[in-house]
């Protein structure tokens, strides 16, 4: 039976580019997928970017650009880490979009006008205190209240809790709070806001029973069931049960309005996980789809993909949400860990320990060596996994080239040069028991798959391609080859390992594609169907399908981001080349006294100075000083003047050399221009030296 698969991942917040983790999770999800497409089941996958908040909306103002424009220059660099990792979305949305709109505010009004037949309203009004930043003029956030800890008295702390200590407060238990964003000591104030009752009886009901009937890993199960007995609050204390959420925030903020409250928002946790379905609702009016029609299949699965820190929304906020605004709730939602990289060392990008996605594919990385390597580390627990160079290196080089690549390139030169690339069909016994083998794994690489168990499927391929490898030891078609009376075994030997190779390389379609797609170009046979059966008949020239990971690489992958020196440019410009002594004293510099100064008829730039360099006459010098100086500003001071320039006809008379001036190299006005003047003491005549 073919399933209807409609399968998301977590919208990431498009105020930063990807980071590992991000990418993990879509691989993960991305494998599972192309898994379920080759079993013939229909899959749409789809994501977007987590726009709205607080933090994006200060982050853009900081910019100063619009939100909008924020979030779309965020948009602009996903397709490159998309396409570089094989990751095939069917699309990738924006919470800000229409659908998301007009979807978040039809399930808040479905929420809000639940008939009182039905139990009534599950939105409720309150009025709350809270911080305020008068010169902002808004509600701070909890991230943008600072002060000094109220346990071990650190200072610069967050709203929430001690980075020193641990500790978890209310940001009005802060030390001498002020806001983040203006410094301004906050003040209390109330305002109203929307809250969703999640402690109603009907939701906790349907959640105990939601959350306990097999949609989430046993694991996740067991710790969201203590969330209906006990609970931690922002201050620190614990209460009995499921707590209502405030779904509100005050403008200015950059989200969706609520509808019949203007000037109030929905909390950006409201409407992202709306996004998955406006992400949906759109890929299916680019086809032409119903929308509604598509949901209302009884048969259709949701399935969310998601890290474990945002379990609480996926398995008590946003299922209650579509529960009571009556609509369909997720099927699975499947709950990984963390990715750490190089043993545990929390990923940072400052230490240079992190593993920056671009700079993988920038080194010229195959993105395949790193989907082979996470599905080997993957399970369905949502334990954290890491990344490990050197594992890294020997998964790729060891296994998956030496024992599966090298399967093709060890048979496909004999066929090609001995056999024109006709491979036979009869095969010895042994080789069809070694056939038969690899078929009889299917159904439990696939159950693995199925199950997001990718580390066992990819050990169970692996333990294939040993017997493979078992295979070709025994047989050794290089020896064969020596004698033309073996030909037979050698096409035969040749033939069978194809095959094999063939087999094994569907098994790794869901996490190799692009190696699966040249397998397919050289063998003539599918590989997108899990099911697919027949033999090679003949294969095109071998090309290599894989190269191996270098130490080379992975040290230039993990090299810390070299410091790059801003280049300091004094005054905007670079020193000139150096000068000996000689060049320095053909130039006469000499104290001149300004005796008048007056401005020149027909010039906005030019000052004309009557200079006195102690010679008995004086001389008569047009600077581009005016936007700076008044004639009365410089009668009767010293400078500096160049006296033994040659004298330059200009429009407005000659001049009998130049004065010394300080600007900068771009020249704007604003950066100005100055004269030089000497300490008291020197006198008209004295050469500077
Ligand atoms: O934690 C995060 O990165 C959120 N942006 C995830 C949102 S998932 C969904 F609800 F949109
Ligand atoms: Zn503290």
């Amino acid at each position: 039976m073919s399933r209807q698969l409609f399968v998301t991942t977590a919208l990431p917040y498009a105020n930063g580019n990807f980071h590992i983790g991000h990418i993990m999770e879509y691989i993960q999800a991305d494998i599972w997928v192309r898994y379920q497409r080759m079993q013939g089941h229909h899959v749409d996958f789809v994501s977007a970017d987590d726009t709205h908040g607080a933090p994006i909306m200060i982050a853009a103002e900081k910019a100063s650009i619009t939100p909008q424009q924020f979030v779309a220059q965020i948009a602009a660099g996903r397709k490159q880490y998309l396409d570089g990792f094989h990751i095939a979305f069917d699309n990738w949305h924006s919470t800000d979009a229409p659908e998301n709109h007009e979807l978040a505010r039809q399930i808040y009004r479905d929420l809000r006008d639940i008939p009182q037949s039905q139990g009534g309203s599950l939105i409720e009004r309150r009025t709350i205190d809270q911080f305020f930043d008068p010169e902002k003029n808004m509600f701070l956030p909890d991230r943008f209240i600072k002060g000094e800890c109220p346990k071990c008295h650190a200072k610069d702390q967050y709203g929430d809790n001690c980075e020193v200590c641990g500790a978890v407060y209310a940001p009005t238990d802060l030390i001498n709070p002020f806001s983040a964003l203006s410094g301004a000591k906050p003040e209390m104030k109330s305002s109203e806001h929307f809250f969703f009752k999640l402690s109603d009886p009907r939701c906790v009901a349907f959640l105990e029973q939601w959350t306990q009937d097999g949609k989430l890993q046993p694991e996740v199960a067991n710790k969201v069931k203590e969330w209906f007995t006990i609970r931690t609050n922002p201050d620190g204390t614990t209460s009995e049960g499921l707590g209502d959420w405030d779904i509100s925030r005050d403008a200015p903020y950059f989200g969706i309005e609520i509808p019949d409250a203007p000037g109030k928002y929905f909390y950006v946790w409201l409407d992202a996980p709306v996004g998955y379905l406006a992400s949906l609702k759109n890929l299916l009016e680019k086809r032409g789809q119903d929308y509604d029609a598509y949901m209302a299949n009884p048969a259709l699965e949701q399935h969310h993909f998601i890290g474990k820190d945002i379990v609480t929304f996926h398995t008590l906020f946003w299922p209650a949400m579509l529960k009571f605004s009556g609509r369909k709730v997720p099927d699975k939602v499947h709950v990984h860990g963390f990715l750490t990289v190089n043993n545990g060392e929390k990923m940072s990008k400052s230490r240079g320990t992190g593993l920056d996605p671009l700079k993988y594919l920038s080194l010229g990385m195959n993105p395949e060596w790193l989907r082979y390597y996470l599905a080997t580390k993957l399970n369905n627990k949502n334990e954290d996994i890491d990344f490990n160079a050197e594992d890294f290196m020997a998964r790729v080089n060891s296994d998956l080239i030496g024992k599966f690549v090298n399967i093709a390139s060890r048979a496909a030169g004999f066929l090609t040069k001995r056999f024109d690339g006709t491979l036979t069909q009869s095969f010895s016994e042994q080789g069809s028991a070694l056939l038969s083998d690899i078929h009889a794994a299917k159904d439990s690489i696939a159950q693995a798959y199925d199950a997001r168990e990718f580390g066992k499927a990819a050990r169970e391929i692996m333990l294939l391609a040993d017997k493979v490898n078992a295979y070709v030891d025994q047989h050794k078609p290089w020896d064969l080859a020596k004698d033309a009376a073996n030909n037979q075994a050698l096409h035969q030997v040749c033939s069978l390992l194809i095959n094999a190779f063939v087999e094994l390389s569907r098994y790794l379609a869901p996490v190799l594609p692009s190696l699966a797609q040249a397998v397919q170009a050289f063998t003539g046979t599918s590989m997108q169907h899990w099911n697919a059966t027949g033999t090679v008949a003949s294969i095109q020239p071998y090309q290599h399908l894989m190269q191996r990971v270098t130490p080379e690489q992975l040290e230039a992958l993990f090299e810390p981001p070299a410091v790059v020196e801003e280049k300091v440019t004094p005054g905007g410009e670079d020193i000139a080349p150096t000068i000996s002594i000689d060049d320095f004293t053909k130039i006469d510099l000499r104290i001149a006294q300004i005796v008048n100064c007056e401005s020149v008829e027909g010039s906005v730039k030019l000052l004309r100075l009557t200079l006195d360099v102690g010679e008995g006459r004086t001389r008569n010098v047009f600077s581009g000083i005016a936007s700076r100086y008044k004639p009365e500003d410089l009668k009767g001071k010293l400078t500096v003047m160049v006296a033994n320039l040659a004298p330059r006809k200009m429009k407005f008379g000659v001049s009998e050399g130049m004065v010394l001036a300080a600007s900068h190299a771009d020249g704007t006005t604003d950066a100005g221009i100055y004269i030089l003047t000497p300490w008291p003491g020197a006198k008209p005549g004295m050469r500077i030296s």
